[in-house]
C-alpha cells in the first residue's frame, strides 16, 4: 500500500514538473533573472517547461538540438532548421545535458533561461489553428494558398518571407505562421 502511494506521489510530482507549456508569441529570453537586455528569443508553438517562478519572472527549461558549428540556435529536431530558440551570436546559451548526435546529426541539449510570466497554455493546437487561419486569409488572396506540404521545412521560411510584405500579416504573427508552415511541411519529421 505504502509503495503504491509513493509511486503515485512520484508520478504526480513528475507530471507537474514536466508539464509542457506553449505560447503563441515570441518570448524574450534572459540569461539571468534581473537582466534587462534579452539575449535570445523563444519562437511560438514550441514546448518548454517552467522550472521555477519568482515574482513576475519564470525560469524556463527548453530542449532542442544544436548544430555544434552554430551553437546559438536551438532546433526542434536533429536535422531540420525549425528554430525553437535563437540567441545573439555573442551570447550563446549554456548547454546542459548534451547528448552528442551521431552521423552528423545535431546534438541534443537543454537550456535554462529566464522570461517574463505570461498566459502560457498547455498545448499548441489552438495557436496552430489560428496560424492556419491567418495563413489562409492572407496568402490566398492573389493566388490560391499554396499547400503546406508543397515545400520542405527548410524552404518555408524564405518562401514565406519573400511574400509576407504583400500581406497584412502583423509582425508579431509572422513567426507563428512560419512555425505552423514548417510543422506541416512535406518532410516534417516531428520532434
Ligand atoms: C498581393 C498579392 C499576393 C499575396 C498577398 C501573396 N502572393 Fe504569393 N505570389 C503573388 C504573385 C504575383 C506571384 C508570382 C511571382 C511573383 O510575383 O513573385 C506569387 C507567387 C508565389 C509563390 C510561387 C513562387 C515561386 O517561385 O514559385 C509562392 C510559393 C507564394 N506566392 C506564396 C505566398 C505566400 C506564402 C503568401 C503569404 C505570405 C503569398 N504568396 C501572398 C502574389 C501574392
Amino acid at each position: 500500500m505504502k509503495k503504491i502511494f509513493l509511486g503515485l506521489m512520484i508520478c504526480i510530482s513528475f507530471g507537474i514538473a514536466g508539464e509542457m507549456q506553449y505560447y503563441d508569441k515570441v518570448i524574450s529570453l534572459y540569461p539571468n533573472k534581473n537582466d534587462n537586455k534579452a539575449s535570445g528569443r523563444l519562437l511560438p508553438t514550441n514546448p518548454f517547461e517552467i522550472v521555477k517562478t519568482d515574482g513576475d519572472k519564470v525560469l524556463l527549461k527548453i530542449s532542442g538540438f544544436v548544430n555544434p558549428k552554430a551553437p546559438s540556435v536551438l532546433y526542434l529536431n536533429d536535422t531540420q532548421r525549425i528554430i525553437v530558440a535563437a540567441f545573439a551570436k555573442n551570447t550563446p546559451p549554456k548547454l546542459l545535458n548534451v547528448i552528442q548526435g551521431k552521423n552528423g546529426k545535431w546534438d541534443k541539449a537543454d537550456i535554462e533561461v529566464w522570461a517574463t510570466k505570461a498566459e502560457f497554455v498547455k498545448d499548441n493546437k489552438m495557436m496552430l489553428a489560428k496560424a492556419k487561419e491567418i495563413y489562409m486569409q492572407n496568402c490566398g488572396i492573389c493566388h490560391t494558398a499554396h499547400k503546406e506540404n508543397e515545400f520542405s521545412a527548410n524552404q518555408w521560411p524564405a518562401t514565406f518571407n519573400s511574400m509576407v510584405n504583400r500581406t497584412a500579416i502583423d509582425k508579431e504573427d509572422r513567426w507563428l505562421v512560419i512555425e505552423y508552415l514548417q510543422k506541416n511541411a512535406k518532410d516534417y519529421k516531428g520532434q
